[in-house]
């Protein structure tokens, strides 16, 4: 594709207001969103206000809406898109805007600082190792890459459209993590309880939008949130594991 002029449109303002602003911008092949925006600041909006670090797709700071859709701008190619098409950015909708495209998502640290840390037991084996298995690292390890976009975080409709939900739902990039931490087999605490009341594992039913935003593909629904749901039903409500515990408790 040879070089043209795209119509971009970008969200402007801060917390007070703001509104979609149009520009017309030069761009060439091979181009991503991330620098059709670069080249809006470096040409006519030097205030333009963006968050990016790595343009690599792995450091999860150019998190943005492009044409509604939760993406990363760095590893959005504008060949996605026709010449002809106006191309739409917003920041990003379920957290509070800053200014321009950058947000507050201190929500998803405060949610984060929840989450007790991994605590190992003593080693098994005689030698001061731990062993786990393959299989167990594999499980794991799918969760670890996850690179805090929050793309998951904007799109689940739990808290995108209630924000009265923030306080009691910790949204699918915390479930990630306590997927992480409960099924690592070395880990000793038990997080169920937490699951089902702070982290509100209870108000996820299943859409799997977060699934499908995110860029690192992770089976965040199949693999993390329904698994967590069935240990927190097996413990909660299963007849004999609840028998089995009260016993204990005594
Ligand atoms: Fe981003 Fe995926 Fe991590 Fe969610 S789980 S924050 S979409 S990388
Ligand atoms: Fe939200 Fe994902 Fe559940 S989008 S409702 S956390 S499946
Ligand atoms: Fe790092 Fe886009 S700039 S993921």
């Amino acid at each position: 594709m040879a070089a043209y002029d795209l119509s971009l449109r970008v969200w402007r303002g801060d917390s007070d207001s703001g509104d979609l602003q149009d520009y017309t911008v030069g761009v060439e092949e091979g181009m991503v969103v991330l620098d059709a925006l670069h080249r809006l600041q470096q040409t006519q909006a030097p205030d333009l206000a963006v968050r990016w670090n790595c343009k690599a797709g792995k450091c999860g700071s150019c998190s943005a809406e492009v044409n509604g859709r939760p993406r990363l701008t760095c590893m959005t190619r504008l060949n996605l898109f026709a010449p002809t098409d106006t191309v739409t950015v917003t920041p990003l909708r379920t957290f509070p805007v800053i200014r321009d495209l950058v947000t507050d998502v201190s929500y998803n640290y405060e949610k984060a600082a929840q989450v007790p840390a991994f605590a190992p037991g003593a080693p098994a084996g005689d030698d001061g190792h731990h062993r786990m298995k393959q299989s167990d690292v594999d499980r794991v390890q799918e969760f670890r890459t996850c690179i805090e976009c929050f793309l998951c975080q904007t799109v689940c409709h739990v808290i995108r459209d209630h924000e009265e939900n923030k306080p009691v739902f910790a949204g699918p990039r915390l479930m990630i993590r306590y997927a992480e931490l409960e099924m690592h087999p070395l880990d000793t605490h038990d997080r169920r309880d937490l699951l089902r009341g702070r982290a509100g594992i209870g108000y996820c039913n299943i859409t799997k939008c977060c699934t499908e935003v995110c860029p690192e593909h992770i089976s965040i629904t199949d693999n993390a949130i329904i698994p967590l749901k069935e240990r927190v039903v097996d413990t909660a409500y299963d007849p004999i594991t609840r028998l089995g515990n009260r016993i204990l408790r005594r």
